[in-house]
């Protein structure tokens, strides 16, 4: 696992820039796992002006989310096929229908994962995930007590998280939706890079676990402990309970110039 802490929450997001920039580059038809939330926004903001700019085309590319809520209409702000389509793929070149998520409006919920377990695959497996991390440490929505090994399902959102996600449904906790459906930690797992992005002290205990903690499903993101290419960035807030925090800072300011994430 490589640790990057930087101050601020832009540097972070050059960095995860320059990292699927070069991805592109090698591979044209690249398959990104993309998160919602807040924590990649500024990542994604900065891919837009690098498309912008001419560097960056996402026309060969193909994407996947991690996860989506059950229940809410099509049309409603806040499904994260929309959320990522506003504040991601509609701004930048992606084909018709290569930007996938998992079907939370199904009658059948069960099939729809599979089915999403299926498309990934034929799709060659995804070659970068971008990942945030809640509070809690779900990763996708992979509560505590999440299967380390499982793949896309239904799963019930815990109290906490409906609490950090009511700011996107004006406060109003019961709006936030029960039900989800996620890849689970073994989809995660299967993807080549993990890049987890988190900003802010309202994660710093969540990060300490990931980082230091013992694997366990009581802190699902752990779990990356596992994965052979693990890249995750923080801000200073967010490293604030890393008892390696100088170490890692050490290891970034002699990483020699060819030395990439
Ligand atoms: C979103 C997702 C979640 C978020 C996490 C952190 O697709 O899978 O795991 O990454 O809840 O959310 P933010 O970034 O809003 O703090």
């Amino acid at each position: 696992m490589e640790v990057v802490i930087q101050s601020s929450a832009a540097a972070l997001a050059e960095l995860a820039a320059d990292t699927i920039e070069r991805l592109l580059t090698a591979k044209a038809d690249t398959v990104l796992g993309l998160a919602t939330g807040s924590s990649p926004l500024a990542v994604y903001d900065e891919l837009v002006r690098r498309h912008q700019a001419g560097r960056m085309s996402f026309a060969r590319t193909r994407a996947f989310l991690l996860d989506e809520y059950v229940g809410l209409p099509t049309e409603h702000s806040e499904r994260y096929r929309n959320v990522i389509e506003r504040g991601f793929t509609d701004r930048v070149d992606f084909a018709a229908g290569a930007v996938h998520a998992p079907d939370g409006d199904a009658e059948d919920l069960t099939g729809a994962c599979a089915a999403y377990e299926a498309a990934i695959e034929v799709a060659g497996g995804v070659d970068l995930q971008l990942l945030g991390i809640g509070t809690d440490g779900h990763i996708a929505f992979n509560e505590p007590g999440s299967s380390l090994a499982g793949r896309t399902r239904i799963k019930t959102l815990t109290a906490q998280t409906r609490l950090d996600n009511a700011r996107f449904f004006g406060g109003d906790v019961d709006a936030v939706p029960l039900h989800c459906l996620t890849q689970g930690l073994g989809t995660i797992m299967a993807a080549r890079h993990l890049v987890l992005l988190a900003t802010g002290v309202g994660k710093a205990e969540a990060v300490h676990h990931l980082v230091e903690g013992a694997v366990s499903a009581m802190w699902p993101a752990t779990v990356v402990q596992h994965h052979p290419h693990v890249s995750v960035l923080l801000d200073d807030a967010a490293a604030s309970r890393l008892r390696l925090a100088d170490y890692f800072r050490q290891v970034w300011a002699d990483k020699p110039a060819w030395q990439v994430l």
